[in-house]
Formats: C-alpha cells, sequence, structure tokens
C-alpha cells in the first residue's frame, strides 16, 4: 500500500499569485504529473491542509481542476488557510467525507490494511490550530475499534514546537490532550501533518510525528528565536509512505521537480 501526502497547496485562483510571487497552482500542477510518472503510483492521495490560498470558491473549484487527472482517491483536510463551508460547497462530498464530529470536517476510512483517521484543527479566522474535546473523544474511539489496523492520523498543525519560532506561535494549542489519546494506542505509525512548510521528524506520545514539506512555498529555516517569518522558493516535494506488513511503514521524501534521465550504476 503506497500512500502520497502533498501539503500547503495554497492555490489561487487563475493567473493570481499566493503573496504576488508564488505560482502555487503551477506548482501543483507539476506535483501532480510528478506523482503520475511514479511507479508504482500511489493508492491513495492524502492532502493535509491549505489546500487554498484564500479560502475562495475559485480557488476551491481551481483545485478540483488541478487534481482531476489523479486516478486513485485522494482526501483532503482543512488548514488554517481554508474555509469549511466553502470547502464542503465546492468540492465533491467523497474528497471529504461526511460524518466526523458535528460541523468539522473529521473523517475516517480504511483503505486496504490501513485505517487514516482525518482531524480538522482549523479555527475560522484565525492562523494556530485547535482540537476540542468532542474531536478528541471521536479520534479516541475511531483507534480504540482497530487496534490491530495500522492507521495514519493527519492534523494540519503539528503538535510540536518545530524551533522556527513564528510557526511555534501559530501552532497547535493544548497538544498534551492529543498525546494522551495518542499515547493509549500503539497501532498509529504516523501523524501526518503540513503547517509548517518543512520537512521535520519528532518521535512523540507513542508515534512519529511527520511534517511534510509544501507543494509550493518553504517556510525559511531560521531557528534564532527573534527569526522573522519568511519564505523561500527552496524545492518543493512531497512525502510517500509506504506500508508493507511485514515491514512496517517507511517514509521518504520526493522532490517534485524532475528527476532528468536514470544513469545506472556501471562502469562506463
Ligand atoms: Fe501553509
Amino acid at each position: 500500500m503506497l500512500v502520497a501526502q502533498l501539503t500547503d497547496l495554497h492555490v489561487v485562483a487563475p493567473g493570481r499569485r499566493a503573496y504576488g510571487v508564488v505560482d502555487s497552482a503551477a506548482c501543483l500542477a507539476a506535483a501532480v504529473r510528478r506523482l503520475l510518472t511514479l511507479d508504482p503510483r500511489p493508492d491513495l492521495v492524502l492532502l493535509t491542509g491549505d489546500l487554498t490560498y484564500d479560502g475562495a470558491e475559485s480557488e476551491y473549484r481551481h483545485l478540483h481542476d488541478l487534481l482531476r487527472p489523479l486516478p486513485m482517491p485522494w482526501r483532503v483536510i482543512p488548514g488554517n488557510h481554508d474555509r469549511r463551508a466553502t470547502l464542503r460547497a465546492t468540492l465533491p462530498a467523497q474528497h471529504c467525507p461526511a460524518g466526523g464530529v458535528a460541523d468539522r470536517l473529521a473523517w475516517y476510512e480504511d483503505h486496504g490494511p490501513l485505517r487514516v483517521v482525518a482531524l480538522d484543527s482549523l479555527v475560522e479566522g484565525e492562523s494556530h490550530g485547535q482540537l476540542d474535546a468532542a474531536q478528541l473523544a471521536w479520534l479516541d474511539a475511531r483507534l480504540s475499534e482497530a487496534p490491530r489496523r495500522p492507521t495514519l492520523v493527519l492534523l494540519h498543525h503539528p503538535p510540536l514546537p518545530t524551533g522556527i519560532a513564528h510557526m511555534d506561535r501559530i501552532g497547535l494549542r493544548d497538544p498534551a490532550a492529543l498525546g494522551a489519546v495518542l499515547g493509549r494506542h500503539s497501532q498509529v505509525e504516523r501523524l501526518l501533518c503540513g503547517h509548517v512548510h518543512r520537512a521535520i521528524l519528532w518521535r512523540w506520545a507513542g508515534t512519529l510525528v511527520s511534517v511534510a514539506p509544501s507543494t509550493a512555498h518553504q517556510v525559511a529555516l531560521d531557528l534564532r528565536p527573534d527569526g522573522p517569518a519568511a519564505f523561500t522558493l527552496e524545492a518543493p516535494a512531497m512525502h510517500l509512505h509506504l506500508w508493507r506488513g511485514e515491514v512496517g511503514m517507511v517514509t521518504h521524501e520526493v522532490p517534485i521537480a524532475d528527476p532528468g534521465p536514470l544513469h545506472p550504476f556501471a562502469d562506463g
């Protein structure tokens, strides 16, 4: 089972650029082209939030058009740049299944041997993330009912202080409550996040927190406490999570740029 994770797409309306700089729609188109060259192709694509730049209907329609070439199922969660009602009204329902918690865009599905539990940390109008008690109880129940099914939990805002100060100020509030739930369920192979626009790993609450880079712009690596909020055009990438029962979950980072021709390891 091969799962692709794309995150922080920040898709703009046609003809626009994110922050006046980033042609994020062209970046996503390149990511889709790269994904379709993979052999084997991923069985499932997970988009871990900040699907759009402003949460506008025109942006969700553009996103849908850009993802149309994907022949495999693709599923989304919202990030702080999204808007629940517009996402729900614009994307076909199968991409963000209903049935989670109240008005949240939380969902779960079983795909092959895996369970995917998707959380909604969006606080409308704010940049930080939060999970309320109802959503944490729902997560606990979904994990309790399938304790032997290897599970991916999706969450836009990672629960870790990354060391990038301006991003940590808009992280997940009260991460300990989430950690208490995850710590009770050893089948959680990964907590897959976005938001920070960089590849980051952290062992936490009995699982591995894995943050994927953006398909568009990256947050500048600045570990000084007073580092300014800034982004760069470092190489965009996606993550591939390969599940094999006898091995477990292995994660690969795949740059989106065309890798060029193969060069065999043979003496010329
Ligand atoms: Fe983002």
